[in-house]
């Protein structure tokens, strides 16, 4: 049912070849808080947080927002490996965050809310994943989406590409997502 999109999403994933502004460096989440922990998978083998980040546009800070909750499922990101090789988290741990976050696609639903200034973070064993939300509304995104940019970003941005992890940056900037060691 999905294949079309998954073909289309996963080819549109090619690394460094569209010019971004966001510098392929790390997003750190200051003043870290835990907003909601939950575990998800066959086996609640993989660990899923709702955070708190003070270095994201917060709610009063874009009160003039128009736009309502906004699905941006299947959207084209750019890859962006993190240079250099050395202490990347590896790909078999991250494929098993993409393996519940499809196993939550069949079993929870296909569809999750990201609120502005909270991203999602996720880990399992070696491998982090986040979803940030960088618009001034509400987005919704597609959790075998988040588990196709998991797999092509691991398996991509390995020390045989001169990088540990990377990011997937939405074309219109309002969304990425970053995969990178615990
Ligand atoms: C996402 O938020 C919208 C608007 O609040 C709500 O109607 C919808 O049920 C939410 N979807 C999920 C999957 O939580
Ligand atoms: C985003 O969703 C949250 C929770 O449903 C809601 O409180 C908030 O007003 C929404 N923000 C925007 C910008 O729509």
């Amino acid at each position: 049912m999905k294949l079309f999109a998954l073909t289309a999403v996963l080819s549109t994933f090619a690394v460094g070849v569209f010019a971004t502004a966001i510098p392929p460096t790390p997003f750190v989440c200051q003043n870290e808080k835990v907003l909601a922990t939950h575990f998800i998978g066959k086996n609640n083998e993989v660990e899923a947080q709702v955070l708190s980040c003070s270095n994201l546009p917060s709610l009063t800070a874009r009160s003039g927002a128009q736009k309502r909750q906004t699905n941006v499922c299947g959207n084209t990101c750019n890859t962006n490996c993190f240079t250099p090789a050395g202490g990347g988290p590896d790909p078999n741990d991250c494929q098993v965050i993409a393996d519940a976050l499809l196993y939550d696609n069949q079993n929870i639903g296909q569809l999750f809310n990201i609120t502005v200034g909270n991203p999602i973070f996720m880990q399992y064993a070696s491998c982090e994943t986040f979803f940030v939300n960088q618009a001034s509304y509400n987005e919704t995104y597609c959790r075998d989406d988040w588990s196709s940019v998991i797999e092509w970003v691991a398996f991509n941005c390995q020390s045989q590409q001169n990088a540990h992890g990377g990011n997937c940056v939405a074309s219109d900037q309002t969304w990425f997502i970053q995969i990178q060691t615990s």
